[in-house]
């Protein structure tokens, strides 16, 4: 008999979490403004609200923040971090930050000014709102297959190449880059192949560009490009990840998610002089270049999640939670994006409540029934995210409405897997008898979804 799959690690340290009943948390969500991100932990079972900064770290991870220098100028840990970026993903150059935001803030105060366009797959929120927030458009280009869940398409995060030239044709000259997201956590954590990558580059040369890597889940894209993509069966991890690299100029990096880390971020580029231009703001808004925001200890840690976090075995167990849960949640027949993602499961509210308007905020709902179900916490990657339209403030309505199911590194087992599943099933077998979304109070002019305030229609 074939030995079953087990996990690639074994567990050290434990941390306790709460069962509550219904009516706590009816009592509860409602305090919050039915807006999840207002609910503290200890009212929520199973948290898959995101996968950012939520990993356990390892005993080898452990290990290092006891040996973090904390020095201001000139750290061993910057060195070591220094040395993980250029062995591991080939950039010569790098700056650290607090977290990915702050690598984009820094970097886009040098490259983005006012009317300047960003073509990209679609853009992460914080992408966006730091591209917004200097008066510039993101432009979305991903492929069509990606906006519909039913399709089955192995790379569903690639940038569609004939909607990128096209604006770089009609917008050439207002273009500082290209973003290319791997994998697209906004299209549903799908992965960019490397065929993509490499076509993404051409472009880019043709028209003068430089391309940047919104790079959070690079390791996740290089996973799936290993069992997807023709040719690359047999490349290690660490090979597909430095063929990925090497079609970008510059990479940002929110180390929360695939180095494994509970804070932290960089900027890693080929030029010294963007390097030079970068060190001012980083400076001015996360801290001295040889630490931007992170201490000593956590820039260790980061080092050694990026050796970790590119290992087969912890991607396979990784990814393979993803995909139990999706595929248990596909057997009771409810909607979610297919294939299934790397980092989370994305049910598709549209097609699970149909029968609400999208001016109720399905995913939003959903989100709250599950809550109230089994105290899992998920999030809405819908309307309320999509914000309002900068210039006309209309509320955007994106093609896609999903609840994300964003499962942290090394934190849950599968039991708890089956309680999600069981949850969404319960919910999907009485949907008909949710008549009712929900409307907002209260909400703030940019990234609204963070602190908006909700109540019941
Ligand atoms: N880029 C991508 C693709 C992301 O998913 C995130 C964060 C960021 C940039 C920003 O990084 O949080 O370190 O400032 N995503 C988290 C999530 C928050 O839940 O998906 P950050």
């Amino acid at each position: 008999m074939e030995l079953p799959f087990a996990e690639s690690f074994k567990i050290k340290m434990v941390e306790p979490i709460r069962k509550s009943s219904r009516q706590e948390r009816e009592k509860w969500i409602k305090s919050a403004g039915y807006n999840l991100f207002g609910l503290s932990s200890d009212k929520v079972f199973i948290d898959l609200l995101t996968d950012s900064g939520t990993g356990a770290m390892s005993d080898r991870q452990w290990s290092e923040m006891m040996l973090g220098d904390e020095s201001y100028a000139g750290a061993s840990s910057y060195y070591k971090m220094k040395n993980a970026i250029q062995e591991l993903l080939g950039f010569e150059h790098f700056l650290p930050t607090h977290q990915g935001r702050a690598a984009e803030n820094v970097l886009f105060s040098v490259l983005i000014k006012e009317g300047d366009v960003i073509p990209g797959n679609s853009h992460f929120d914080t992408t966006k709102g730091h591209i917004e927030f200097r008066k510039a458009t993101a432009v979305d280009c991903t492929i069509d297959e990606a906006f519909d869940t039913t399709l089955s398409h192995p790379f569903k995060g690639n940038v569609d190449l004939l909607k990128l030239e096209e604006v770089l044709i009609s917008k050439g000259d207002k273009i500082p880059f290209i973003i290319v997201t791997v994998t697209c956590n906004s299209s549903g954590g799908q992965p960019v192949s490397i065929e993509n990558l490499k076509m993404v580059r051409q472009l880019a040369d043709k028209y003068g560009k430089l391309v940047v890597f919104d790079s959070a889940r690079f390791a996740e894209n290089a996973y799936f490009i290993k069992l997807r993509e023709k040719g690359y069966q047999d490349k290690s991890i660490r090979e597909i990840v430095r063929e990925m690299f090497a079609c970008a100029d510059v990479m940002t990096m929110s180390a929360k998610k695939d180095a494994i880390v509970n804070m932290g971020g960089f900027i890693a580029m080929r030029s010294k002089e963007l390097h030079c231009k970068a060190s001012v703001f980083n400076i001015m808004f996360e801290g001295y270049i040889t630490y931007g925001g992170m201490s000593g200890r956590d820039m260790n840690a980061l080092a050694q999640g990026l050796y970790e976090g590119i290992e087969f075995d912890y991607l396979e167990t990784r990814i393979k939670q993803v995909e139990y849960l999706g595929g248990h949640l596909m057997e009771y027949g409810i909607p979610i994006q297919q294939p299934i993602g790397g980092h989370a499961v994305f049910v598709d509210a549209k097609r699970f409540l149909p029968h609400l308007a999208k001016e109720e905020f399905q995913a939003q709902t959903l989100a709250v029934e599950l809550y109230l179900e089994a105290g899992v916490r998920g999030v809405e990657i819908g309307a309320l995210m999509a914000d309002r339209d900068p210039v006309t403030r209309e509320n955007r309505y994106p093609s896609l409405e999903l609840m994300r199911l964003a499962i942290p590194r090394r934190v849950y087992s599968n039991n708890h897997m089956d309680v999600v599943a069981v949850a969404l099933k319960n919910i999907f077998d009485r949907r008909d008898t949710i008549r009712k979304g929900l409307k907002i109070v209260t909400e703030a002019p940019i990234m609204r979804h963070f602190t908006v305030v909700l109540d019941l229609v």
